[in-house]
């Protein structure tokens, strides 16, 4: 399949595997990078010669062995499919979270050298063909990493593109990527970038502030206008949705990517034909538990202790898939399961609001 960016190879990849088609792999780390106190890139080597393919914007699963559990999280890919493809090389950048078993181990233990397993590539929060029109890549925190590899991919296929990124930073020495963007900047004739802090220190003339309509349009006054890739906390997220539409701009051209648990809104149907106060019984195996109104599985599930294997929680990785054998379920995932899996009656137990009674099964 041939687009009209010329020598694309990774990049033109017609849909990502689906969780359908995992692929284990083994990823060697051969080097780590600061970005900032708390975030680091770490460089992986794939061991296999046939480089995955996958599109500027997905994730993967790092498996890791702790304590003999086996521990599944998701990662978006900060480099450019076209890495993997010449150099089988790919990049995770990663915040420590303070009290997180995963990053903390990363941060602290993976060195060049070490292996993991992984699988990927995953999601559906991707730049599948090259944008027509401008796009905004709007990011707070490490919810820089996947637009970093749309950016990048950019920068390679389409340096002349209209591009505004929009990061929200604390401070600083929290801003990500900065030096790149400078460089990429001096290529990329069309490429704006604007940085805000929340809190600036002195000596910091840039935009100051969470983010706002007023910081918005000063950045990028043609914002509606834009086909926006948008990845942060969800209230960031939400803030950024609300401004782009408030202008008049299309639902179908903002896209997100959640990095945790994404909301399964209760359709206001269900929730005037439920009571608050509905609990539904819910079987899985041996164990049975309880659900409340608007509760997916996995969060009924987890606030009573009981353990369903999970790797993103938002519907893209197929780590909580569940046979239903009987009820009814509201389910919206990213892409997780496949069609056949539908058919055959799995379900994601992260994506899933019970509607009535279940039985389900591993
Ligand atoms: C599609 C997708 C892409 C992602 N991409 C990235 C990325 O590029 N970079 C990135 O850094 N992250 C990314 N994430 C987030 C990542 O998957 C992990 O969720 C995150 O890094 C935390 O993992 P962890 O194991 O370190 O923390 P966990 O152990 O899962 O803890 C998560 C949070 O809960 C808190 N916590 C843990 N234990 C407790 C406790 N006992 N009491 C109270 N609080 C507690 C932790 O401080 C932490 O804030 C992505 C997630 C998704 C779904
Ligand atoms: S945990 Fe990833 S799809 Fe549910």
């Amino acid at each position: 399949m041939a687009n009209s960016l010329g020598d694309i190879d990774a990049f033109e990849v017609p849909f990502p595997g689906t969780p359908d088609a995992p692929v284990d792999r083994v990823l060697e780390c051969i080097d780590v990078r600061c970005e900032s106190p708390d975030v680091k890139t770490f460089v992986f080597r794939d061991t296999e010669l046939n480089g995955p393919r996958f599109v500027a914007g997905q994730a993967m699963l790092l498996t890791l062995d702790m304590e003999g559990e086996r521990v599944d999280r998701t990662f978006s890919i900060a480099s450019a499919p076209g890495a993997i493809a010449n150099n089988h090389t790919l990049e995770l950048t990663l915040k420590r979270q303070p009290a997180g078993r995963v990053t903390r181990w990363l941060h602290d233990e993976l060195k060049p050298g070490m292996c993991v397993r992984s699988r990927y590539p995953l999601g559906v929060f991707r730049l599948d063909t090259m944008p027509q029109g401008p796009i905004a890549l709007v990011s707070a925190g490490s919810g820089a990493s996947p637009l970093m590899s749309m950016l990048r991919t950019l920068a390679h296929h389409a340096p002349g593109q209209d591009i505004a990124w929009f990061h929200a930073a604390r401070r600083a020495e929290d801003i990500l990527f900065a030096d790149e963007l400078a460089t990429l900047q001096t290529r990329m004739p069309k490429l704006q970038a604007t940085i805000t802090l929340s809190q600036p220190g002195p000596g910091w003339f840039g935009l100051r502030g969470r983010v706002s309509r007023r910081l918005i349009a000063a950045a990028m006054p043609d914002f509606f206008t834009r086909e926006v890739y948008c990845c942060g906390p969800t209230s960031f997220m939400d803030d950024v949705r609300r401004i782009h539409a408030a202008d008049g701009a299309r639902h179908a051209r903002f896209h997100v990517e959640h990095f945790g648990a994404a909301a399964v809104p209760t359709s206001p149907a269900d929730s005037a034909a439920l009571g608050a106060d509905t609990r539904f019984n819910i079987t899985l195996g041996e164990k049975h538990f309880t659900a409340r109104v608007g509760e997916t599985i996995l969060m009924a599930a987890s606030r009573q202790h009981v353990v369903i294997p999970c790797g993103c929680a938002s519907g893209i990785c197929g780590t909580c898939k569940l046979h239903k054998r009987s009820g009814v379920i509201d389910m919206r995932h990213q892409g997780g399961l496949s069609t056949e899996d539908e058919a055959k009656g799995l379900i994601l137990a992260c994506s899933s609001r019970p509607l009535s009674d279940l039985a389900l099964d591993f």
